[in-house]
């Protein structure tokens, strides 16, 4: 199998920016984060889309976004946390699970990063909301990293990985 690009899944601020950033870096291959690009082409927050439009309409977008990036090729893409859930990871995606416990998630988490995630609001659903995506995160990905150990000895995981595969 070729794959076209590495697509990071994990849950929220289990550290997919940070790690795609790096990981791309050191394999030579562009960075792309869908919700930065939603919010560059809506010119509005994650939060503000969320009030505004609603998760519905949010979902939509997100997985618009990820199709249209998967039409190129060598990249590294990170996704919002839901979008495995709700959506759909295009096809030829080589899929790198960020697996996080959600008790360092939280404490690896500033407050700013924490106020602009909307589902992180309340921590109790939030917890629930873990407990409840971590099965499809496991199932959809093709690798799952321990990410309860530092960040640059589990990006050196991903990248021996993603070096034994074909990637373009
Ligand atoms: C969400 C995750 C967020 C963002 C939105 C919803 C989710 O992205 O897409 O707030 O449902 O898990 P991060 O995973 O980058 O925080």
């Amino acid at each position: 199998m070729v794959y076209h690009n590495i697509v990071l899944i994990g849950f929220m601020g289990s550290g997919k920016s940070t790690v795609g950033k790096t990981l791309a870096r050191q394999i030579l291959k562009d960075f792309v984060d869908v919700d930065t690009v939603i919010e560059t082409e809506q010119n509005a927050s994650i939060t503000e889309i969320f009030e505004s439009k609603g998760e519905t309409y949010f979902r939509d977008l997100e997985q618009k976004c990820i199709n249209q990036l998967a039409q190129k090729k060598g990249q590294v893409i990170a996704t919002g946390g839901g979008l495995p859930i709700y959506g759909t990871i295009p096809e030829h995606s080589l899929i790198v699970y960020i697996d996080a416990d959600f008790d360092v998630i939280m404490k690896r988490l500033p407050k700013h990063e924490r106020a602009k995630r909307p589902l992180l609001d309340d921590e109790a659903k939030a917890r629930a909301l873990f407990a409840q995506r971590i099965d499809t995160y496991k199932d959809k990905a093709h690798f799952s990293v321990d990410a309860n150990q530092q960040v640059h000895i589990f990006i050196h995981l991903i990248r021996d990985f993603v070096l034994d595969r074909r990637v373009l």
